[in-house]
């Protein structure tokens, strides 16, 4: 069946992404949480969003996303807990880069199951650590819409401009050379340990995010028809 063809409906469950930066983890979860219609919850983008705004937690987060480091999981947990509780992720959302550390993972487990979803199902993103630079150092995202690119491999018709809305693109500041080191050696030491974790309980679906955006998505919803269907 063709992917457009796909039914799409009411779905009551969290998507979980989970691998290195680059992965393709945001570029995936957008699209999921279009097709099935739930909210895309980026802990990274909500919080760039209090670093642009300056709030307190923002203040706090700043240096350490400078640095490629993570943020404290008691500031990254109470975020969330309140994105959650709003109804619309009443039937379920997409987490990307969420949890990171086995607290927010157990945490997380916790919260679900308060706001009455089933486990979650995690999409685990295999790639190897050389490809990664090369998407990283390119991505460029709209300033408008968030939408993704990459000046290599998936480069807007117009440099510098969306093809959707025609808003400005932008580096993120972490995506520099220096940055990049340290976030890939945060994700082995504190984020890794996930993949075990998720696949001992049974939840963790490998998917190979060295293939192309196309090929990669129809993998991620061939599994989740399995999943769908075996309920
Ligand atoms: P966050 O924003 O979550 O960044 P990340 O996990 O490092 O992941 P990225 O957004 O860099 O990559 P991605 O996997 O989403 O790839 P994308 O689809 O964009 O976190 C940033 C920071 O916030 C962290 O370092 C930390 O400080 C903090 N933080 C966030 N969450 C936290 C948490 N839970 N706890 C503690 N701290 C937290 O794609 C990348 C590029 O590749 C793009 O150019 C894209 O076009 C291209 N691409 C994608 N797929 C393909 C493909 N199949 N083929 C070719 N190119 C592709």
């Amino acid at each position: 069946m063709a992917l457009q063809e796909r039914p799409v409906g009411k779905f009551d469950r969290a998507v979980i992404f989970l691998g290195p930066p680059g992965s393709g983890k945001g570029t995936q979860a957008k699209e999921l949480a279009r097709k099935f219609g739930i909210p895309h919850l980026s802990t990274g983008d909500m919080l760039r969003e209090h670093v642009a705004k300056g709030t307190p937690l923002g203040l706090k987060a700043k240096p350490l996303m400078e640095r490629g480091e993570l943020v404290p999981d008691s500031v990254v947990l109470k975020m969330v807990a309140e994105r959650i509780e709003r109804p619309d992720c009443a039937h379920g959302c997409v987490f990307d880069g969420f949890p990171r550390t086995v607290t927010q993972a157990k945490y997380l487990g916790e919260l679900l199951k308060q706001n009455g979803l089933h486990q979650p199902f995690v999409i685990h993103m295999v790639i190897g650590h050389s490809v990664l630079m090369r998407r990283l150092t390119g991505r460029r995202i709209c300033k408008k819409c968030g939408e993704i690119y990459n000046i290599f491999d998936r480069p807007p018709k117009v440099e510098g401009i969306c093809d959707i809305d025609g808003g400005d693109l932008y580096q993120r500041p972490d995506d520099r050379e220096e940055v990049v080191k340290p976030r890939l050696q945060a994700y082995e030491k504190q984020t890794a340990p996930l993949v075990t974790y998720y696949r001992r309980l049974g939840f963790l679906y490998d998917v190979d995010a060295r293939k192309s955006v196309e090929e990669v998505q129809a993998d991620i919803l061939q599994a989740l028809a399995g999943i769908r269907g075996a309920r």
